[in-house]
């Protein structure tokens, strides 16, 4: 390893100057295959039929969605980031889900990389499928640590018990405890505090994993969400530079959010509108909240979609100059410019 290798991994949090990037592919994607409860309990109720084995999205989505994910490599490498690309995979052939959604499998804490214990079946080789070649390309490059999520050996147990629970007044989330899992999405990264969510991919277990897994010095805080279909935190708060954070009042509250000392002295900000559902492409796996899914390229600019035109205007009271781009293909197939991506290196990381 060259000592004087620039560390490939280096960024905890969501705003500083970005550097190096994962951006996500479309291709292949299908409708990812659960149990129904499962689908029942995070997707939109008028797609739930479409998620079943062997469902391809529409090829015209894909390949639109591609289109706009290349787009958005071209503006992030103008503006001198280096971009990285996932594998091609065929996940019809592996029953998998998508190569399109990066911040769900991985995150980086200062110079180490975590993969998801992922609770889905459907997406327990997608790291190892999409991103295997840009973890070992990352690990060449400069000194990394990579933590590798465990391997299931036998039958996955993560949903007994939970398939027939009728919901009761406590909320029973789709996966029990009997191991960890947690998806990546479910958590941002505040310097040496990440803040996260239970959800319906996200247990005890896995927050107690991904503790054991952040380098020496950051810890894992969890957030007061008010929010039963709950899978990802990316449209429920979003810090957009150093402290400003808008969050989905529908979901949480400024009171949850002050209870983290991290954001003590924050703006935080309801988003003041109320988002519009899209159906041509249908959004067929989130809410209309993904308009606030933006992506910081540094504390004064941000990737919005070009037809949230009101979160456009309403960040540049903040001095943020929006950036918009289309995205709404891969909107369609699961999340926005946050869910699309991983950042790797981030100017200014915290010491
Ligand atoms: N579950 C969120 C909603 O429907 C969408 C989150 C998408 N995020 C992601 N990282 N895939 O509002």
């Amino acid at each position: 390893m060259p000592s004087t290798a620039l560390p490939s991994v280096q960024a905890d949090n969501e705003w500083s100057q970005l550097r190096a990037v994962i951006v996500g592919r479309a291709a292949n994607s299908c409708f990812p295959s659960e149990p129904p409860h499962m689908i029942k309990a995070t997707m939109p109720e008028q797609y739930h039929e479409k998620f079943q084995p062997k469902s391809r999205f529409p090829q015209d989505v894909l390949h639109k969605a591609d289109a706009e994910l290349d787009q958005l490599v071209n503006v992030l490498a103008q503006e001198g980031i280096k971009v990285y690309r996932p594998n091609n995979v065929d996940w019809y052939e592996v029953g998998g889900y998508t190569g399109s959604m990066p911040r769900d499998g991985l995150v980086a804490v200062g110079n180490t990389i975590i993969e998801a214990p992922f609770s889905w079946r459907s997406r327990r080789c997608e790291v190892d499928l999409a991103y295997g070649n840009i973890l070992a390309e990352l690990a060449k490059e400069g000194p990394l640590t990579i933590v590798r999520a465990p391997k299931i050996l036998d039958a996955d147990t993560i949903y007994n018990g939970i398939e027939n629970h009728e919901k009761e007044k406590e909320p029973v989330w789709a996966i029990n405890n009997s191991r960890p899992a947690f998806d990546a999405a479910d958590f941002m990264r505040f310097g040496k505090v990440l803040i996260g969510q239970y959800s319906n991919v996200t247990n005890h277990k896995g927050v107690e994993y991904l503790r054991a897994c952040v380098p020496d010095g950051y810890t894992v805080e969890m957030l007061e969400v008010d929010d039963p279909h709950a899978m990802h935190i990316d449209a429920t708060i979003l810090p957009l530079k150093r402290g400003l954070l808008v969050y989905n009042p529908l979901r949480t509250s400024e009171t949850a959010l002050r209870r983290h000392s991290v954001l003590q002295d924050w703006d935080l900000r309801a988003y003041p509108f109320v988002p519009k559902m899209r159906d041509d492409p249908p959004l067929f796996m989130t809410s209309e909240w993904l308009c606030m899914n933006v992506l910081s390229i540094s504390e004064s600019k941000v990737i919005v979609e070009e037809k949230d035109v009101e979160f456009a205007e309403w960040v540049k009271q903040f001095g943020i100059q929006p950036i918009p781009l289309p995205l709404q293909h891969v909107n369609s197939i699961g999340g926005s410019f946050h869910c699309a991506t991983v950042d790797l290196v981030r100017h200014d990381v915290s010491v």
